[in-house]
């Protein structure tokens, strides 16, 4: 295949200076995500597209591709993909499952463990010169919830669930999940949603975003949350209604909250989660490891490389576009 390739933002790794030589490059800063309402010069003759989670691959943008013969994205997850669109068009979609498990594994549990303990606010705590100014200690002073005894619920049991499974195991935690394959793993209790959320100290969203997940913790299922509950989010934004968060940690029926992931990315400066002390937010990091980062381009580009080859993609979402 010839024919230049867009890349959203610059990319290092193993891999780049082989996938540079292998085609012309036309290389995005990163800084915004690419979009049909935002496209670069001459992306209409681009045969190749290695994308980023925050840019927006729908019909419109693959309008203004007519070249495009492939698509390749830094991410596991797809959901900024049309990927049905693409595969209207016999179009494949890489992506990068595998590489990523035990870095977001450890960020959900980096915010399990924080929101828990309360270490964000802690941290504020002690800047703000308070402990000096209020010089206190006492025997009820910054309690938080233990690990040890406890229920997590998983909502997901995908690789990246099961890694938090085995984290869990090993704080003492008793681990119920709930997964849409109805999936049975050695030591974690298969339960329903409801029987989760009821029972769970902790809750920790693994699950993908689709149309059958998107705003599946809205204000009802975060009601039948054990009240008390820690809720904790590595997966997507839009699987977790914030505003209904946002009441139910006012209120307290939701104890504190760990998020790596938001509705709208990145976060509103009036999100009303910035008001609240046990909220610990950080920017989509769950895979933003030095290791994992490498590897996920890694992948990414020997799918790209495959493509331009005319060879099937090694780790390809839309596989059927290669069928008859
Ligand atoms: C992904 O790859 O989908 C992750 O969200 C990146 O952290």
């Amino acid at each position: 295949m010839t024919g230049p390739v867009y890349v959203s933002a610059p990319l290092s790794g193993d891999r780049a200076a082989d996938f540079a030589a292998a085609c012309e490059l036309r290389t995005g800063d990163g800084s915004a995500g690419l979009s049909s309402d935002r496209l670069p010069p001459g992306i209409e003759e681009c045969v190749g597209l290695v994308c980023l989670l925050v840019d927006r691959v729908d019909r419109a943008l693959l309008d203004a591709m007519p070249a495009l013969r492939f698509v390749s994205s830094v991410s596991v997850g797809v959901d900024h993909v049309d990927v049905g669109a693409l595969t209207d068009r016999r179009i494949p979609l890489g992506h990068t499952p595998g590489v990523l498990v035990d870095a977001t594994a450890d960020t959900a549990f980096a915010l399990l463990l924080a929101a828990a303990r309360r270490v964000a606010e802690g941290d504020r705590f002690i800047r703000a010169g308070r402990w000096r100014a209020e010089g206190r200690w006492s025997p009820d002073f910054f309690l938080g919830r233990d690990l040890a005894g406890s229920t997590l619920g998983i909502i997901g049991l995908g690789d990246i669930g099961r890694a938090v499974a085995r984290r869990a195991a090993g704080f003492g935690m008793r681990v119920i999940a709930w997964t849409r394959s109805g999936r049975e793993v050695p030591g974690v209790q298969s339960v329903d949603l409801e029987t989760l959320l009821a029972r769970s100290d902790f809750v920790s969203v693994n699950v993908a975003l689709t149309e059958e997940t998107r705003n599946m913790l809205d204000a009802r299922r975060i009601a039948q949350m054990k009240p008390g509950a820690v809720l904790v989010n590595t997966a997507r934004g839009g699987i977790v209604d914030e505003a209904a968060l946002a009441d139910a940690l006012e209120s307290g029926h939701v104890y504190a909250a760990g998020l790596d992931v938001y509705e709208q990315e990145p976060l509103a400066t009036d999100s009303p989660l910035l008001d609240h002390p046990r909220v610990v937010l950080v920017p989509h990091i769950g895979s933003a490891t030095a290791r994992t980062r490498a590897a996920m381009v890694d992948l990414a580009l020997a799918n790209a490389l495959a493509a331009l080859g005319g060879e099937p993609m090694p780790h390809c979402v839309n596989p059927e576009v290669y069928g008859g």
